[in-house]
Order: C-alpha cells, then sequence, then structure tokens
C-alpha cells in the first residue's frame, strides 16, 4: 500500500520510520504546508512525491493511506475529507478539538467503509500493556481510585519557535493558542486520559470540576511579545467521577513553579496498588495481604506480564487494513477520550468565570 503524510513537523518522524519499515507500505507522498521542506525530504528519502497542498496530495489516486500529523485544529477538517477522498486514516492526537468534531469524522469513517485509527500511542508502552493485563485478569479488586499527571517545570514550555532540518524556523505557538485548540488538557492531558480509559475499559463518565490556568508563557523573540498569543491554559487540575463510585484526579503542566517534570500513574486497587514509572518501563505493584492490613511491594518487569515491545502505531494500523480488523485505536474510543475533555473545558469555563 502506498502511504501519504500530512503535516512535517515533529511528530512526522515517527510515522516516517513505520511506514518506511513496514513491509506491507511504500511512503509515497509527504505533504507540509512549508513547500520547501515537504520537497527536502522527498529529496533526502528519495519519495516519489511531494505537496504543499493537502487537497492535491487526497486527491492522488495511488495513495492507499495517510497520516495527519497537523495542529489539532486540522485533524477534523481533513480526516473528514481523507476518507471521503476513499484513504484509510491513522490521526494524531487528541482525536480533534471536541467529541462533536469526533462524531463528524466517525461519520465519514462509516459511509466511507475505509478506517480510521487515532495514533493514542502511550497505550503501546510495555508497561501500560502490563497495567491492562493486570486490570484485565482482576488483579486490582475493585480500583476505586486513579491519579494521573504530566506536570513540567516552568522553562521548558514548548517553544513557539521550532528549527528544521534544513534549517529554516518555523511558528509552532498553535500550542498556545485557544483559536488552534492549543493548551495542556489537549497535549498532555489527552495521553494519560487514553491510557487510564484504555486500561480500566472506558467506564462510563458521570462528571468533573476542573480549573485551568495560564500563569506563564516560554521566551519570545525581541519584537515578537506582541505577536504571539498565549492564551490557551497551561496548567489544569481536575477531578472526574465515573460510574460505579471511580474517582479520576489530575494535574496537567506545561510549565509550573515545580522543580523536575514527572509523570504520574497511580491505580487505587483494593487487593493491588500500582504505580508506574514510565521512564523504567516498570510498575512497582503494592500487594495487599489477605486481612486487609499488610502489604508488599514488587518492582514488576512487563516482559514477565507477556508485554510486547513498544511498537509506534502505525503498525497496527497497517496490520488492521490488511487484515480487514479492527484498529488498535478506534475512533469511538477517541470520541470518549474527547467526551471528557469536553467535559473537563466546561468544568474550568464554570470555574473560572
Ligand atoms: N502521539 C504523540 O506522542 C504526539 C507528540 C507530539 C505531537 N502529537 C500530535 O501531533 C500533531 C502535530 O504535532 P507536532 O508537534 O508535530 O506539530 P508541529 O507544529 O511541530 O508540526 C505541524 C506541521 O504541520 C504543518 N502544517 C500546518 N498547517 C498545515 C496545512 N494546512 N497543510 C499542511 N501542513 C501544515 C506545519 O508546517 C508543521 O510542519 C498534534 O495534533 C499533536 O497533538 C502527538
Amino acid at each position: 500500500m502506498k502511504a501519504g503524510i500530512i503535516g512535517l513537523g515533529t511528530i512526522f518522524w515517527g510515522h516516517l520510520r513505520a511506514y518506511m519499515e513496514n513491509e506491507n507500505t511504500e511512503l509515497y507522498a509527504v505533504c507540509d504546508i512549508d513547500g520547501e521542506w515537504a520537497e527536502y525530504i522527498r529529496n533526502k528519502y528519495d519519495l516519489p512525491k511531494a505537496y504543499s497542498d493537502y487537497h492535491e496530495l487526497l486527491r492522488d489516486p495511488e495513495i492507499d493511506l495517510v497520516s495527519i500529523c497537523l495542529p489539532n485544529e486540522l485533524h477534523a477538517p481533513v480526516t473528514v475529507e481523507a476518507l471521503d477522498m476513499g484513504k484509510h486514516v491513522l490521526c494524531e492526537k487528541p482525536m480533534a478539538p471536541s467529541a462533536a468534531d469526533g462524531r463528524r469524522m466517525r461519520d465519514a469513517e462509516l459511509r466511507s467503509g475505509k478506517k480510521l485509527m487515532i495514533s493514542h500511542n502511550q497505550r503501546f508502552g510495555e508497561d501500560v500493556q502490563m497495567l491492562k493485563k493486570l486490570f484485565d485478569d482482576g488483579y486490582f479488586g475493585d480500583v476505586y481510585h486513579v491519579r494521573i499527571g504530566w506536570r513540567r517545570p516552568v522553562g521548558i514550555m514548548p517553544s513557539p519557535y521550532s528549527v528544521r532540518e534544513n534549517g529554516t524556523v518555523y511558528n509552532r505557538n498553535w500550542f498556545h493558542e485557544k483559536a488552534s485548540h492549543g493548551g495542556v488538557l489537549r497535549d498532555l492531558g489527552s495521553h494519560l486520559i487514553d491510557l487510564t480509559m484504555h486500561v480500566l475499559g472506558f467506564p462510563k463518565l458521570e462528571g468533573a470540576f476542573a480549573s485551568s490556568y495560564r500563569k506563564f508563557h516560554p521566551e519570545v523573540k525581541p519584537g515578537d511579545e506582541d505577536k504571539l498569543v498565549f492564551d490557551s491554559e497551561d496548567m489544569v487540575t481536575g477531578l472526574a467521577k465515573f460510574e460505579g463510585g471511580l474517582s479520576v484526579q489530575m494535574e496537567f503542566s506545561f510549565g509550573s513553579t515545580v522543580p523536575e517534570e514527572v509523570i504520574i500513574t497511580n491505580v487505587y486497587g483494593t487487593k493491588l496498588g500500582a504505580v508506574r514509572h514510565s521512564s523504567e518501563k516498570q510498575l512497582d505493584l503494592i500487594r495487599v495481604a489477605e486481612d486487609g492490613q499488610s502489604f508488599t511491594i514488587e518492582r514488576a518487569k512487563p516482559e514477565d506480564y507477556g508485554a510486547i515491545p513498544f511498537r509506534h502505531p502505525a503498525h497496527g494500523f497497517i496490520e488492521a487494513i490488511v487484515n480487514d480488523t479492527e484498529v488498535p485505536v478506534p475512533s469511538d474510543q477517541g470520541i470518549k477520550v474527547l467526551e471528557i475533555l469536553d467535559e473537563l473545558y466546561k468544568a474550568c469555563d464554570e470555574s473560572n468565570a
């Protein structure tokens, strides 16, 4: 199958490698609004086509499937157009700015008969696979609480500028702009919310409380102070409640007054607790004794629980097309993540009003 990639920024490289490595795909075309950059990539990897207009790439009848690696606000329109043009689509996370947009994408998927997958890549981590297996096999008992977070210290916020390999600098400030549907909840939050829901089998959301803040901004070049907008949230803290009494406490920040970057995934069960050490791909498992009054702690290795090494989501997407099976991250799960984000943003608006 011939693959195309639209949007050649930071996340594009993983998609490029996956399509070049997979025996069922040929990377056929790339597209970026920065046409010189698309041409640079075409030359470097000796690809047949480079486009600066994604409509043209989608009109190319040679192309079977596309990866959409564009800023969030473009996910829905480009995905719908790609499906309507008969392409299978792997769309980067978050699926779209809102659940309503996600449903439009799902409608296009159903009417096209093509596959749509959302690239929630953190699910494929070995430690997350182990969490899911422990949950599915009933080891946790009653999971009553999950604590998730991804917080970064002020000073390493996403820069408004990024330098490409060919030396050109492009504007990447959409991460900080409300109008572009940036913000830390959609960016870092969607990762941890997806992996929590995936592990717990997508329990039904009942409601949420949340607050958002914009307290800091990244360094800007002299003269750019009035040109760049930083109005999406740099931090969100919240609590979501689910059917059956489960609560999920969360904190996400692009920059706050903390000393170091931390990713938090703690699962609280009545028989077992788990603390994820994502950088070491390991879990601490806290086993509660039968008497409920004592416990032991074990550092668990994913391979002992049958986890397979991380693979880029594109490989599962390609397999699902070849075998005509369900994609590993289906669109209805992408929509459920967006419903949680919608509820949290609504709660932020209410608490900030
Ligand atoms: N799965 C992950 O771990 C992960 C990590 C980073 C980013 N992402 C997601 O990937 C997406 C892209 O993020 P990024 O960090 O690569 O962004 P980026 O800003 O670095 O890259 C976006 C690219 O799209 C191009 N572009 C913008 N408008 C275009 C248009 N109309 N037509 C063609 N090209 C256009 C830009 O020139 C740029 O090269 C986002 O949705 C983000 O949330 C996912």
